[in-house]
């Protein structure tokens, strides 16, 4: 059905853009966009059970933003349905509650929302939140952090929280209602409208915090110091991902920009040094663990990889090593 229209539908995209500036520039506090669908702008996902739950027990309900959902889905030439995977534009808890019931062939709401894999297929659902926005990670500019990050994110409260948020202003009698499916839609919008709005991206490092060049010696070896562009690297990095929205929602730390190079200790402007976890010595070293040489290549070469950048390549040795002139004879062959 789009297809044929996308000298239209650019078009559209460059007013679509501009009336986005345009909004921007009026930010009013109160309000979403409107849908092109006539779906709420918002909608607070309750914890919908069968069972009784008087005492309103459960996560922090959902507020979902439907608004930028169905622009970048039109954007993304996508349709309702990788969503709305009966066809039917009505509420997920129709047939996925709590407990799960025979409409939704018992998968449960906590397993359609979060769960990549449900059942034992090969690829990533794209109906749900956690298995679409893993997709999105595997773009170019996301992939160099993301492939080496530690995938599972199930204990991390932060995670959870993006979309588990509290919003203030809704009532225990609220939360009873929403969770017996009898709140008014418009009552729901208001809600879920107040708790999207207040989801701000956060504001990361500066990469001016970082050092400028780091000379990189820890192993004396056949090379001289290897000299890292380490602000440059920081910024194009920075740029790539600053007007993402997934990823300014999802990194929920100013040191996210940071942490996956400076892996496995707390976010901090001054990081220990690869070499107080990775020793030169690879009889010490444990599996998973690389040592020394291989914990940078790795690291370097990887992201680049996956990012797809040009130069270096990582067969370009001199790139990154300036020769030494005693090395000079013995790398010519490599
Ligand atoms: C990225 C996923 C996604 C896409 C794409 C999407 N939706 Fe939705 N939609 C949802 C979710 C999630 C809900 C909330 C369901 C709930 O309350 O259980 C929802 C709710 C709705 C509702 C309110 C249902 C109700 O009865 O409460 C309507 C109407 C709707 N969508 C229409 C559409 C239409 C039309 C499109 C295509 C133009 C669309 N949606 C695209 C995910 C999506
Ligand atoms: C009319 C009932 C119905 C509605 C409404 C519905 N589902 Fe489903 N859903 C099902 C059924 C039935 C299955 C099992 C499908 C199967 O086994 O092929 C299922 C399975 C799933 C699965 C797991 C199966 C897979 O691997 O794809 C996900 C994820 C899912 N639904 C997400 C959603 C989301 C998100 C919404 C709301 C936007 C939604 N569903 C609305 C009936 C429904
Ligand atoms: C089919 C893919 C897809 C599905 C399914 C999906 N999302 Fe998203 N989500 C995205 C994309 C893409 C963005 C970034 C949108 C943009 O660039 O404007 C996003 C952005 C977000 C954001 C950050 C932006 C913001 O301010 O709200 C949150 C939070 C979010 N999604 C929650 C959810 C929840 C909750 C669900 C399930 C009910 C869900 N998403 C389902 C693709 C998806
Ligand atoms: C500089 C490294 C880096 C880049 C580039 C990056 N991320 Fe992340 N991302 C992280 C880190 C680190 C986390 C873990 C959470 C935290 O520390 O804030 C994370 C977490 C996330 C999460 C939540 C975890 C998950 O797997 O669901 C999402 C979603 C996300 N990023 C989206 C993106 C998107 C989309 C892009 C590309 C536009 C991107 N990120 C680019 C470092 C990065
Ligand atoms: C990408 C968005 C997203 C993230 C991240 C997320 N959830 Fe959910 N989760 C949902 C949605 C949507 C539902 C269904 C609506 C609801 O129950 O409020 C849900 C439902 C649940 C449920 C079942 C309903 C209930 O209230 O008991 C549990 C339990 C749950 N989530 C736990 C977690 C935990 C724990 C984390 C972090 C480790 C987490 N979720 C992270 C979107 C998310
Ligand atoms: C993307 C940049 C990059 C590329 C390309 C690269 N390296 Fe390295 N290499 C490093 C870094 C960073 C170190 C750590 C330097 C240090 O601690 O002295 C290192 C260390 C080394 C060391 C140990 C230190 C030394 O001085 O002996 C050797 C040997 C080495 N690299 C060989 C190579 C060879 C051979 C190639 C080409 C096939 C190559 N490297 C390509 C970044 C790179
Ligand atoms: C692309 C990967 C990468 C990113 C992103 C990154 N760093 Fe680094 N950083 C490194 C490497 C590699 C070193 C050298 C470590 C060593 O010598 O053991 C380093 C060294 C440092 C040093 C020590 C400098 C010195 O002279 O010894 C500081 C301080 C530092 N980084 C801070 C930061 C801060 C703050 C951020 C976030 C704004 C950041 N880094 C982001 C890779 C990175
Ligand atoms: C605080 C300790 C610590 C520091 C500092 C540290 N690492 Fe690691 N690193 C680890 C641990 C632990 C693992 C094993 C992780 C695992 O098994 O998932 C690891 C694994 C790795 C791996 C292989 C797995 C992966 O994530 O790709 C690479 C490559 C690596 N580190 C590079 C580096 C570089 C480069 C630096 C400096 C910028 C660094 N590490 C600093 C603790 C550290
Ligand atoms: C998290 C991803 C990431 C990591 C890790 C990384 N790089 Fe890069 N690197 C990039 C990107 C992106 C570019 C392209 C920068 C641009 O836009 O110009 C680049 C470009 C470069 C360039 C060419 C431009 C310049 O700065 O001179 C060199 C050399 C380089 N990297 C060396 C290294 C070395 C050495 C390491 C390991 C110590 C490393 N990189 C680790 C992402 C990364």
């Amino acid at each position: 059905m789009r297809k044929g229209k996308s000298l239209l539908s650019l078009a559209a995209m460059v007013a679509a853009a501009v009336v986005c500036l345009l909004y921007q520039g009026a930010a009013r506090a109160d309000t979403l966009e409107p849908t092109d669908s006539g779906a709420p702008s918002a909608i607070v996902i309750f914890p919908v059970g069968e069972k009784p739950n008087p005492a309103a027990a459960g996560m922090a309900p959902v507020a979902y933003n439907h608004v930028i959902h169905e622009k970048w889905m039109n954007r993304t030439g996508k349709e309702c349905m990788v969503c709305h995977h009966t066809g039917d534009p009505v509420a997920c808890t129709e047939c996925h509650t709590v407990e799960g019931k025979a409409e939704g062939k018992f998968y449960t709401l906590q397993q359609v929302m979060h769960t990549p894999k449900v059942r034992q297929r090969k690829e990533n659902t794209p109906s749900s939140c956690v298995s679409c926005h893993k997709e999105q990670t595997k773009q170019r500019d996301c992939a160099g952090c993301h492939t080496q990050l530690v995938q599972t994110r199930d204990d991390d409260p932060n995670w959870c929280r993006v979309c588990h948020t509290i919003t203030p202003s809704m009532t225990r009698a609220q939360m009873q209602k929403g969770i017996a499916n009898t709140l008014s839609a418009r009552q729901n919008e208001v809600l879920a409208t107040e708790t999207a709005l207040a989801r701000k991206p956060v504001s990361y490092w500066s990469p001016l915090m970082a050092p400028y060049k780091v000379s990189i010696d820890s192993l004396k070896g056949q090379y001289e110091a290897a000299l890292f562009n380490h602000r440059h690297h920081a910024f194009s990095l920075a740029d790539r991902i600053s007007t993402n929205r997934l990823a300014g929602a999802f990194h929920t730390s100013q040191g996210t920009m940071c942490v996956t190079c400076h892996h496995n200790s707390p976010a901090s402007t001054t990081p220990p040094k690869c070499l107080n976890c990775h020793s030169a010595d690879l009889k010490r070293m444990s599996p998973g663990r690389p040592a020394l040489m291989a914990a940078f290549h790795l690291q370097c070469m990887n992201c680049h990889k996956d990012m797809k950048v040009g130069r270096p390549r990582s067969t370009d040795c001199a790139t990154c090593h300036k020769i030494a002139p005693t090395a000079a004879r013995t790398t010519q062959g490599e």
